[in-house]
């Protein structure tokens, strides 16, 4: 008690707040996304996202290095593909963008931790998630077409798959045809408490993904449910998920708490694009400190439970790190 206890003691030196600092962000707990398109040489800039680009395989191959370079060890990779269909059937080609992306990366890069993303609204050209029936998503025919897709992608050599399109029961069904194909070793990280989001509204412009008609509100979450994403949670738990991630991050830092103290998996948060384009937007403007507002946000998903970040600051962090600046 006062006047004993001075809580600001510790407080007055940069070295002891260093000392006592009770959170830390790693580059190590980073995941960086890479957007891939068709094409040689390409490094398009995404609008919406400063700092982040379409690239093509070969670009996508360089970036990677960089990341490597400064420490960041895997890549989360989404693709834009040659052709949309009705289906998505350009996702399940072992000549497409991510198979191709995947092997180019692990073939230059062979530590580097590839990780999928593993959804149709990419490849479909009514931008939902999967097949589409009188304008509704039908789980059940969509799991085989996730299934092939999830096959070409393990072919090339990725080393974990993350399927993001919450359909029920898209773990159990990957994970036993994945076993039955000789990949029982290949971890499965879910998407698994993911809300459908307004955040994600750069992210779509960046795949050109937005979905022609409806919304994802019948397979996205609604974010105002926290028993039930501990549901969602504990279901891909069952089905033999590796890895647990919950997305958006930041106005969903209570649901990350939950299912880490709930579950006690290794637990992913994914700081999406729209949680990027914000802070982007604020510095532009001179409205808030970059640098200072990044590691903010880091620190704050560490600090909620989250072992893994999937973030588009993952360069930005890891070059200031590099630098001693934070
Ligand atoms: C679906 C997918 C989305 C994101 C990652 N995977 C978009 C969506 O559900 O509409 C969003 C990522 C972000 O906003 O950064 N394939």
């Amino acid at each position: 008690m006062y006047p004993q206890t001075r809580l600001r003691r510790l407080r007055s030196s940069h070295a002891l707040r260093n000392m006592v600092r009770e959170t830390r962000v790693d580059v190590s707990n980073l995941i960086a996304p890479l957007f891939v398109v068709p094409g040689d040489k390409v490094t398009r800039e995404i609008g919406s996202m400063p700092g982040q680009f379409q690239l093509s395989v070969d670009t996508a191959v360089e970036k990677a290095h960089q990341l490597h370079e400064l420490g960041v060890s895997s890549v989360l990779l989404f693709a834009i593909p040659e052709f949309k269909d009705e289906i998505g059937s350009s996702s399940w080609h072992p000549q497409g963008i991510i198979p191709k992306a995947v092997r180019a990366i692990k073939k230059a890069i062979p530590e580097m931790l590839v990780v999928t993303d593993l959804c149709f609204c990419e490849y479909t050209s009514h931008g939902h998630c999967g097949v589409m029936r009188d304008g509704h998503l039908c789980n059940d025919e969509t799991l085989p077409n996730l299934l092939k897709q999830a096959l070409v992608h393990a072919e090339a050599g990725a080393d974990i798959i993350a399927p993001s399109g919450m359909l029920d029961g898209t773990i159990g069904f990957l994970r036993h045809g994945l076993d039955e194909n000789n990949f029982s070793n290949l971890p499965l990280m879910a998407y698994a408490a993911k809300f459908s989001s307004s955040f994600y509204g750069p992210f779509r412009d960046a795949v050109q993904s937005a979905p022609e008609y409806g919304d994802r509100k019948t397979y996205q979450m609604d974010p105002a449910n926290i028993n039930e994403a501990l549901r969602e949670v504990e279901l891909d738990v069952q089905e033999g998920a590796d890895i647990v991630m919950v997305k958006p991050a930041l106005a969903f830092l209570d649901v990350i708490k939950a299912v880490k103290e709930t579950f006690e998996m290794p637990t992913a948060a994914y700081n999406v694009s729209g949680e990027y384009a914000m802070v982007k937007a604020a510095a532009k403007l001179g409205w808030l400190d970059e640098k200072r507002v990044m590691l903010e946000m880091l620190t704050s998903i560490k600090r909620a439970g989250a072992d893994i970040i999937i973030t588009y600051f993952a360069e930005a962090f890891a070059e200031l790190k590099k630098r001693g600046e934070i």
